[in-house]
């Protein structure tokens, strides 16, 4: 048996892959264009590993697509590849538009037709399961509940637009072709292999490095924080158990302002690598201008994917972060290798 999954070298579908290998033997063959944000240095651990076949390449590239789907016969499609980073959305939505909806269009269509071609038993085994996020939702006020799957979507920025969009198109794909769809919708993950451009990983990073710590706006925005082996046992629960069709949010009822948690990241480096001069990296926050259309709060209810599937996170934001702290600390060649652009050269090195 063999799944596919697309997006593997980034930073949860290389979480994804290395957890999935570690507890089961079935062949994991991985879709991944590459980006800026693909790293294959991520995988290196699986380079010689048998169970483990690497493809470079683009998820909207149908006749690539269809290639994999023939020659590999997976059981199961599990889609992670986007544009992931709401700043870069801004400032250039164009890849946005191009990998979320158009590459996800052309996937869903690549997979279809391979669906379509298969014997009844296998038909009736196979699973699409579509990697969302909880920001399709749009931003809620201090007092709101948490979002529930039957929110309706009221996206802001043109990431979370784009992944409404492709959210809507696998729904689409199930009620009129009956493609056996699953789609999980994630509040913020943090955790190792993080790409330094997001909160958590950016401020670890130039804490160590004595750069600011940049605060959009008032830093009151609330995000709902999970660990990312927590996203990945969610991901592997619903592929198994999920109902065809349906939706599930996954988040760790973890809701923290974002100064709380630089706050946090601060202390704890304090902590396990005290600045020379025995000040708290507390110093270096500084409070810049605030993101365009920053929402303010998110935050996901979890009851369904707890009730119905048996899933709870296995971290607290408290063990997660330390953890991830101690990641950082531990793989600062990872980090310089992300921040100068040289991962970039060992991909040449290791696979020309
Ligand atoms: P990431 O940016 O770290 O990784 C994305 C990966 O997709 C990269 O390896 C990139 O090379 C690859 N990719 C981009 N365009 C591609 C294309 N056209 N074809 C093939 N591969 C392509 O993102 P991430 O944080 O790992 O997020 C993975 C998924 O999870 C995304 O769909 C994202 O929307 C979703 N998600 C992320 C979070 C989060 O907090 N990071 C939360 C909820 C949901
Ligand atoms: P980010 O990690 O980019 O994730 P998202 O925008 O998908 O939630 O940002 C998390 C929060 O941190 C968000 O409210 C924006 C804020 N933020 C900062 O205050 N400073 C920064 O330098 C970055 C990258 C984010």
């Amino acid at each position: 048996m063999t799944i596919l999954v697309t997006g593997s070298a980034g930073f949860i579908g290389a979480n994804f892959v290395l957890d999935w290998l570690a507890q089961n033997d079935e062949t994991v063959v991985s879709l991944d264009k590459l980006t800026y944000a693909g790293n294959r240095q991520n995988l290196a651990s699986l380079e010689k590993d048998p169970r483990h076949h690497f493809v470079q390449g683009d998820i909207g590239d149908a006749e690539l697509v269809a290639d994999l789907l023939r020659q590999h016969h997976p059981r199961a499609i599990l889609n992670f590849a986007a544009e992931s980073h709401v700043d870069r959305s801004i400032h250039g939505p164009e890849d946005f538009i191009q990998t979320n909806i158009v590459g996800t269009f052309r996937l869903l269509e690549a997979v279809r037709a391979y669906w379509s071609s298969l014997g009844e038993a296998d038909k009736t085994l196979f699973r699409f399961l579509h990697v969302s996020t909880d920001e399709v939702y749009g931003s809620l006020e201090p007092t709101d509940p948490a979002f529930r799957e039957d929110n309706k979507y009221e996206p802001n920025s043109p990431y979370s637009a784009s992944k409404a969009a492709s959210d809507h198109l696998v729904r689409a794909y199930h009620h009129t072709y009956g493609l056996p769809v699953l789609t999980t919708n994630c509040s913020n993950n943090y955790g190792p292999y993080h790409f330094p451009e997001k909160l958590i990983p950016l401020v670890i990073h130039n804490a160590l490095a004595g750069k600011d710590l940049p605060i959009y706006g008032d830093g009151q925005q609330i995000r709902d924080w999970l660990y990312v082996k927590d996203h990945c046992t969610a991901i592997r629960r619903v592929l198994e158990a999920g109902q065809l069709g349906e939706t599930y949010n996954v988040g760790g009822w973890n809701e923290k302002a974002n100064i709380d948690v630089v706050h946090t990241l601060c202390d704890i480096l304090d902590q396990e690598k005290p600045r020379d001069d025995g000040k708290s990296y507390r110093d270096q926050i500084t409070f810049v201008r605030d993101r365009p259309g920053h929402d303010r709060r998110y935050a996901i209810d979890a009851t369904r994917l707890e009730r119905e599937l048996g899933w709870r996170p296995a971290e607290t934001f408290e063990t997660g972060i330390r953890k991830t702290v101690r990641w950082y600390l531990d793989n600062q060649t990872w980090v310089e290798n992300v921040t100068s652009g040289a991962y970039r050269d060992w991909v040449g090195q290791q696979y020309s």
